[in-house]
């Protein structure tokens, strides 16, 4: 069996490429490269996410819709991004590993946004970690980036207070609402988060708010004017055919191909064509195979 981190692959061209560290994200934005980010649960999307050349995977706590199937983010524990941090790190060589603060881990204060944010490191091997709000959480960020743990911001629609915001709707439409994200923004940049998730907000506000910072804005539903875009996984590989809202573009059809490869399967299984021949171990080339290695080994 293949593991996601096989030597073979650890030795190959990929782990000659540099790792994508903070530095490399600052670095990115002040040329005008544009970000690739997308969330990641396990080692193997990691694995081929990471192959595929994408500069940051998030374990989002998107985790508790798409993975979970809860209706929200709000039933996700610390304890299951450290156990999804985990995994996907052991399927990532090259990009960036963020790990999401789950809903109350880090609002109650900020020594329990650090006591959160030091366990992803150090339990879950993340390499930075993410929370949502504004001005209200900038005294956690600070405090969390003072002990030497990157910080990524996120505001505009923040899924946590799904309830406050009556749904996922839009934010910053109003000149008073997008003044407060305008605030926020700045607030998270100068409490020293190195980049900021713009959410379900108007692109021309996005666009002010990248223009206005020196970190990265990376945006989901914010338009094509932030430093870099984000999607979910399965959102992005078209796997729930259901859920197409206006920011999601489906670069594959997976959930067509994958009913199509199990309607093969099960064919094949009633019809007794698969396992062919050569999916069978045969008994005599298992002996055959045993004397060679006795007459080598
Ligand atoms: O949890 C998540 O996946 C996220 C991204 C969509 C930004 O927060």
């Amino acid at each position: 069996m293949s593991t996601p981190n096989t030597p073979g692959r650890e030795s190959g061209a990929r782990a000659q490429t540099k790792k994508v560290t903070v530095p490399t994200l600052l670095k990115m934005k002040r040329r005008g490269e544009r970000i690739a980010m997308l969330t990641a649960y396990d080692a193997t999307f990691a694995r081929i996410l990471d192959d595929g050349g994408i500069d940051i995977l998030l374990v989002g706590d998107s985790l508790g819709m798409v993975v979970q199937g809860h209706e929200n983010t709000l039933p996700v524990t610390l304890d299951e991004i450290i156990y999804h941090t985990r995994a996907v790190k052991r399927g990532t060589l090259r990009a960036q590993v963020v790990a999401d603060m789950p809903f109350m881990s880090y609002q109650l204060s900020p020594h329990d946004a650090l006591t959160s944010a030091g366990r992803l490191v150090k339990e879950g091997g993340a390499e930075a970690v993410k929370l949502e709000g504004g001005a209200t959480v900038a005294p956690h960020v600070g405090l969390i980036t003072a002990a030497g743990i990157p910080v990524m911001g996120h505001i505009g629609l923040t899924p946590q207070s799904v309830h406050q915001m009556g749904g996922y709707k839009v934010q910053g439409k109003s000149d008073a609402a997008a003044k407060r994200l305008l605030d926020d923004a700045r607030a998270i940049e100068d409490a020293g988060a190195y980049a900021l998730v713009l959410e379900g907000i108007p692109g021309s506000l996005a666009a002010e708010i990248t223009a206005l910072l020196s970190i990265p804005t990376i945006g989901i539903g914010a338009g094509a004017e932030c430093d870099g875009q984000v999607l979910v996984i399965y959102d992005m590989l078209g796997m729930n055919p259901d859920f197409k809202p206006k920011f999601v573009k489906h670069f594959d059809n997976l959930y067509e191909r994958i009913i199509t490869a199990t309607k093969g399967y099960i064919r094949e299984v009633r019809t007794s064509e698969f396992p062919a021949p050569e999916h069978t171990f045969d008994r005599l080339k298992v002996v055959r195979e045993k004397k060679t290695q006795g007459r080598t080994g």
